[in-house]
């Protein structure tokens, strides 16, 4: 017996190593017939490798201190050998997650993948979405630059509003009255430590549901249905060699674009990284347009959509949040006799082609600082006009998941296949 087959059975006597392997990689069976949007999930795992391994290298330059954190950066970023390459790629990272994320979760509307019996992964995957939002706040305002102050500024004075304990709530968060050192030290613990440990434990959790149920694929059906007589499905192939050379493309086209931004537009156009942040925090000294990054702003217009009631903006806050937390209820909103796109009706599809696109416009709306509102059209004054706008983009957003149960059901549907369909 070869050394490698003898310190192999060493180890298989001692911790289930080729039975792992086996059960979630040789003879893990996956449909047959995934297609592009089935690379995300994996492109996600590369993402949430590299913010680690790039955080850690960050940390190690990094003052968590309100009167040294923005010249720390300037110091990494000028001073630290390829500390600007850790630093763009750490940037760039955060938001090709929400890019990857949206177009993972995406595959997963497209597909019906959040269906019986995929429910806990969904919600899973919900709450690893959740916590994402929660890492790429807290880590904005490590930098300490103006955006960074003035972001978590506003998004704390959002729980100023809640009615009674909203104010005390506010200085619970930042450990102060206002922004100031002890709101940088604790985010920086949640950033770096606290948050990606539940992250970690999410994940591990989203691939086990995972692979207790098995994929869905674009035809939404079944692929345990049909097996041969050894219990193979008939229309899945092992995960490995066939996807993870196939993921393997994926991360190869992937890393080209995102090193072609690391390297020729790490600010994006101020999208990835905002051109006020390149100034120091001044609690004095109000920027004029504050913007929360690209991946936030659809929910940033939902709250701007929403009237104040009695001058409180509780209101927008509810909406906002409750925008998020509908995602959570989608596998229980879906009545319909199909789970994939291919064979839903002309209904779902209009609802979700509306949904994809009020979404895409809350985003762009909220880029845009309010004066910037009046562009669209000429048939209202000023800045109502993007309201005006904003709020037919929020209801059909809200509309998509509270009609949902409705038109479902009553959506024609074309019959699924037997067996998946190439
Ligand atoms: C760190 C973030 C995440 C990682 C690393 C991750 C990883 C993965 C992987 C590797 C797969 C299997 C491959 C694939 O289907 O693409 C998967 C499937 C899935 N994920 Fe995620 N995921 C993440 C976040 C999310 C989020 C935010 C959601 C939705 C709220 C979600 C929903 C799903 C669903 C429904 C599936 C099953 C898809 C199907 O079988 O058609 N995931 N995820």
């Amino acid at each position: 017996m070869s050394f490698a087959k003898l310190a192999l059975r060493w180890v298989d006597d001692r911790f289930p190593l080729s039975s792992f392997l086996k059960n979630h990689l040789t003879e893990y069976y996956a449909p047959k017939n995934f297609n592009f949007w089935y690379f995300f999930g994996s492109l996600a795992m590369l993402v949430l490798v590299i913010q680690i391994v790039t955080g850690i290298f960050l940390t190690m330059h990094y003052k968590p201190d309100a009167s040294q954190a923005f010249a720390s950066v300037e110091y990494i970023m000028r001073d630290v050998p390829l500390g600007w390459l850790i630093r763009y790629v750490h940037s760039t990272g955060a938001s090709m997650f929400f890019v990857v994320i949206y177009l993972h979760m995406f595959r997963a509307l497209m597909y019906g993948s959040y269906r019986k019996p995929r429910e806990l992964l969904w919600l899973f995957g919900m709450l690893i979405y959740l916590c994402l939002m929660a890492e790429a706040f807290f880590g904005y305002l490590l930098p300490w630059g103006q955006m960074s102050y003035w972001g978590a500024q506003v998004i704390i004075n959002l729980f100023a509003a809640i009615p009674f304990v909203g104010p005390d709530l506010a200085v619970w968060i930042r450990g102060d009255y206002v922004v100031s050192d002890a709101t940088l030290n604790r985010f920086f613990a949640f950033h770096v430590i606290a948050i990606p440990l539940v992250i970690l434990g999410l994940v591990t959790c989203h691939l086990v549901a995972l692979h207790e149920v098995g994929s869905n694929n674009p035809d939404g059906i079944d692929i345990k249905k049909h097996k041969d007589k050894s219990g193979k499905p008939l229309d899945g192939i092992p995960f490995h060699p066939y996807y993870t050379f196939k993921d393997l493309v994926g991360v190869v086209v992937f890393l080209m674009v995102f090193t072609l931004i690391v390297f020729f537009a790490p600010e994006m156009g101020g999208y990835f990284l905002e051109y006020n942040n390149f100034v120091p925090a001044d609690p004095l000294k109000t920027p004029d347009h504050i913007a929360p990054v690209w991946y936030f702003t659809p929910f940033y217009s939902i709250l701007r959509a929403i009237p104040p009631l009695f001058g409180s903006q509780f209101p927008g806050v509810i909406a906002m949040g409750l925008a998020v937390v509908v995602l959570f209820f989608m596998p229980w909103l879906d009545r319909g006799a199909v789970s994939s796109i291919r064979y839903r009706g002309v209904i779902y599809k209009s609802w979700l082609a509306s949904f994809v696109i009020s979404f895409l416009i809350l985003g762009y709306l909220g880029v845009k600082p309010t004066s910037v509102w009046g562009q669209f059209g000429n048939w209202l004054d000023g800045a109502d006009r993007a309201v005006v706008v904003a709020r037919v983009c929020t209801a059909s957003y809200f509309l998509f998941f509270f009609l949902m149960p409705w038109y479902t059901k009553i959506d024609k549907t074309k019959p699924e296949p037997e067996r998946v369909t190439s």
